[in-house]
């Protein structure tokens, strides 16, 4: 099977295609195969021609830590997640998330998710639960991995500007059940950056490893129910 992997060795340089042959197993994930191709002490392309070592990122490798988010055969997804079996065809195409800057290969800086996490003073700190607390939904929202998939796959995210995305979304909802004397104020800044500008897409929730319905976040959001 072919591997085609689009490649960047800096930030400021200049992305290409490099493609590899892939012996191994198919019950391998994508991860499998990046460490398989990595593997070898000389790393031969396509071409025949001996080439770097594939910059990529993971840490948990069973879909826990989020690291390893890339984009695969067209479609946000997990490196670890993604299993060859599960390919069409006899190629598979690998490359970084679109929406964040590339540092190397397919290591990307999605620092922008926290930046504007902390921005807003997002995080659960002490809190008092309220006896109604929809603990069911609140575990949902407290698995978001931070990823980045929700956000490559929006039509509306762009990095650095001032529409945050579901994964923005689903923890204003954590933090607002958690702290309802504030829940005023996180409304106002889950509108200025997610409500007002979401078109509905939805497709954020078809690509999140963790399956969060954001959807259910949203509708809490909109009757005043939190
Ligand atoms: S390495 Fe942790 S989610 Fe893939």
């Amino acid at each position: 099977m072919k591997v085609k992997i689009l490649r960047q060795v800096s930030p400021v340089s200049e992305p290409y295609w490099e493609s590899f042959t892939y012996d191994g197993p198919e019950e391998n994930s994508i991860a499998g195969v990046l460490d398989y191709i990595n593997y070898h002490d000389d790393v031969i392309n396509d071409e025949g021609k001996s080439t770097t070592r594939i910059g990529w990122e993971c840490s948990c490798l069973q879909g826990i830590c989020g690291a390893c988010a890339m984009v695969i055969n067209g479609v946000p997804a997990l490196a670890c997640e993604t299993f060859v079996k599960d390919c069409k065809g006899k190629e598979i195409t690998i490359r970084p998330l679109t929406k964040f800057p590339v540092i190397h290969d397919l290591l990307v800086d999605r620092s922008s998710i926290q930046e504007n996490l902390k921005k807003t003073d997002m995080y659960v700190g002490e809190y008092k639960q309220g006896a109604d607390a929809d603990h069911e939904h609140q575990y949902l929202a407290a698995k978001c991995l931070k990823c980045g998939l929700c956000l490559e796959v929006c039509p509306n995210y762009v990095n650095g500007e001032s529409f945050y995305g579901a994964a923005f979304a689903n923890d204003c909802y954590l933090v607002a059940s958690r702290n309802r004397d504030k829940a005023g104020e996180i409304t106002k800044l889950y509108g200025e950056h997610f409500g007002k500008d979401c078109s509905k897409a939805l497709s954020c929730m078809d690509v999140c490893p963790m399956k969060i319905p954001t959807i259910a976040s949203m509708a809490k959001f909109n009757r005043g129910r939190l």
